[in-house]
């Protein structure tokens, strides 16, 4: 008989193998579900920061049953964001996410050379964005030269890959550099972290934190903190780090004393109160965290977090019905409204869902390690 978690992977792979043949007929990389249809990126097209999350989740369908129609889709998809390579401008930190998750997993699980080239390029590109006062740029307008922000910890995993792909020692070096000031400027004593902080481009100075994705300056976007921990728990196991270790630790403890009795996921730990806003892909992130954090140390209280929180998201925001493409529910992209959705299905938090399920059926291929 299958437990709840290789139930919910069967009801995955039966959802998204129909909505999957949904996307290619509209020829888009889905970024959310609406009424019933695939919707797009709300902005930048295929060079929008959250376009490797679909091909990634295909290549965890395809990890579960060899079904090549999932293959098939991710490589349509890799194609659309591989052309974003040549554009260029749309690219920005975030390749780790679009090509690791693209590129990078064809390469780990076919063996593809192409991919693992395009792969190698979107590294290249990564690198190029450290600024050797400290960290890697964010993003590319006039006025962001300084800014650098939590989720980029996910992005590092693309640098420790490539070292291992090739020996050259740069890729992880610049990833080793961003992580400590990581570490001593976004986290802060309570085990929360920041999301944004300026630096001075030239000297690395610390210059100001910004408010972010979150509620207000100061606060814990919990998404956030979910990048967070999962990022330096990454670190840690592409590294050894025992400082990456401790810091996932810390921002591990800050989280779960931040679930909901409900196993949700409040989209910032410091709302008001009486506010109901969520962001579920926040408990699907760190719920893949918390376990790979779980496996790391030993220790049973982080897989016993990520199950609340699974269980929250199984009982309460799964949609399996034929009325929708996606299946996590009550999304959100940011705490304030920024047109990018709000409390709906967001691709992203399918595969961090359907990452978290592959964990603990035993089939997850580790997509962010070499
Ligand atoms: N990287 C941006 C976000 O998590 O919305």
């Amino acid at each position: 008989m299958l437990n709840r978690y290789e139930e919910a992977a069967r009801k995955a792979i039966d959802k998204f193998r129909r909505s999957a043949a949904m996307a290619a007929e509209m020829g888009l990389i889905p970024y959310k579900s609406e009424g019933g249809r695939w919707v797009p990126s709300p902005c930048d097209g295929n060079g929008w920061w959250t376009g490797g999350f679909w091909p990634g989740l295909m290549w965890q369908l395809w990890a579960m049953t060899k079904d090549d129609a999932f293959l098939r889709e991710a490589r349509r998809t890799e194609a659309l964001l591989t052309e974003e390579l040549r554009v260029f401008r749309r690219l920005n930190h975030d390749v780790g996410f679009m090509y690791l998750l693209s590129c990078g997993a064809d390469w780990k699980l076919t063996g593809d050379e192409q991919a693992r080239m395009d792969a190698l390029h979107a590294a290249s590109l990564l690198m190029g964005r450290f600024n050797p006062a400290g960290f890697i740029r964010a993003w590319n307008g006039d006025d962001q030269q300084g800014l650098a922000i939590i989720d980029c910890m996910m992005n590092l995993s693309l640098l420790y890959w490539a070292t291992k792909q090739t020996g050259d020692p740069r890729f992880a070096r610049v990833a080793d550099i961003h992580a400590a000031t990581a570490m001593r400027e976004f986290l802060r004593e309570n085990g929360s972290v920041s999301h944004i902080i300026e630096f001075d481009p030239v000297t690395g100075a610390r210059v100001r934190e910004l408010g972010g994705q979150g509620y207000a300056l100061g606060t814990s976007w919990s998404r956030g903190q979910a990048w967070g921990l999962y990022g330096f728990t990454l670190a840690a196991l592409n590294t050894g780090s025992p400082d990456c270790l401790a810091a996932a630790e810390r921002i591990a403890a800050y989280f779960i004393a931040n679930i909901r009795p409900d196993g949700l996921t409040d989209c910032d730990f410091c709302q008001p109160r009486d506010e109901e806003r969520l962001d579920n892909i926040a408990g699907a992130v760190a719920a893949c965290g918390l376990i790979e954090l779980g496996g790391l140390t030993g220790r049973e209280r982080y897989r016993a977090a990520a199950l609340r929180l699974i269980d929250g998201l199984l009982d309460r925001c799964a949609d399996w019905t034929e009325a929708s493409c996606g299946v996590l529910t009550r999304c959100t992209a940011s705490y304030h409204d920024d047109g990018a959705g709000r409390h709906t299905n967001i691709t992203y938090g399918d595969y961090f869902l359907v990452e978290a399920l592959a964990k603990l059926c035993g089939t997850d291929p580790m997509l962010w390690t070499a």
